[in-house]
């Protein structure tokens, strides 16, 4: 095993970095690209910090192999803002005490955009009463279920969810991730 040559689109940038062949995503953005906003908490998928977008979809970037991403649209933290302004999640979260140390953020931020485009595709969560129904109707108890997968060890969950409440269930997900070409 060695390092190898690779190819990723980042932010919407396309970057070329050599690195070891067996990195994990989160390592890879972290350790080879310094895109620090992308946080490891547990490293094994129990704790949210590493989330990230791939193709407006959110994963665990410490349980991926950075090798199979390439070629594959990768949003981190320090993409979701346009022009240098927030992006309306961050502003809510800053409005709405969503933090306290931070730590969990990145990966609440990009966790809560990947799911408002999994509720505007009508993708059912556990706690879903009406799965024959036209679309998903969102409340807290929704909102909770669907963000569990993120840990926040400071307990800023009613900021969070306010934040999320009132930024991305009231606006089209289809607006929120930015576009890329
Ligand atoms: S660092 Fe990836 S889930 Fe905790
Ligand atoms: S704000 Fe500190 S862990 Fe969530």
């Amino acid at each position: 095993m060695g390092n190898a040559l690779m190819n990723f689109t980042i932010n919407g940038q396309s970057v070329e970095v050599e690195a070891d062949i067996r990195s994990s995503l989160l390592d890879l953005l972290r350790n080879s690209l310094g895109f620090t906003g992308t946080k490891k908490g547990c490293d094994q998928g129990a704790c949210g910090a590493c989330t990230v977008l791939v193709d407006g979809e959110r994963i665990n970037s410490c349980l991926a192999l950075a090798v199979q991403y390439q070629g594959r649209s990768i949003t981190t933290v320090e993409g979701l803002g346009i022009d240098g302004a927030l992006h309306p999640l961050q502003q809510a979260f800053v409005e709405h005490d969503g933090f306290q140390c931070g730590y969990c953020t990145p990966g609440q931020l990009c966790s809560a955009v990947g799911m408002a485009g999994e509720i505007e595709r009508n993708i059912p969560s556990v706690v879903t009463a009406d799965l024959a129904a036209d679309s998903v109707a969102i409340d807290e108890r929704e909102l909770r279920e669907r963000m569990s997968g993120n840990l926040c060890r400071c307990g800023a969950y009613n900021g969070i969810i306010e934040a999320i409440s009132e930024t991305l269930v009231k606006t089209p997900a289809s607006s929120q991730e930015r576009v890329r070409a």
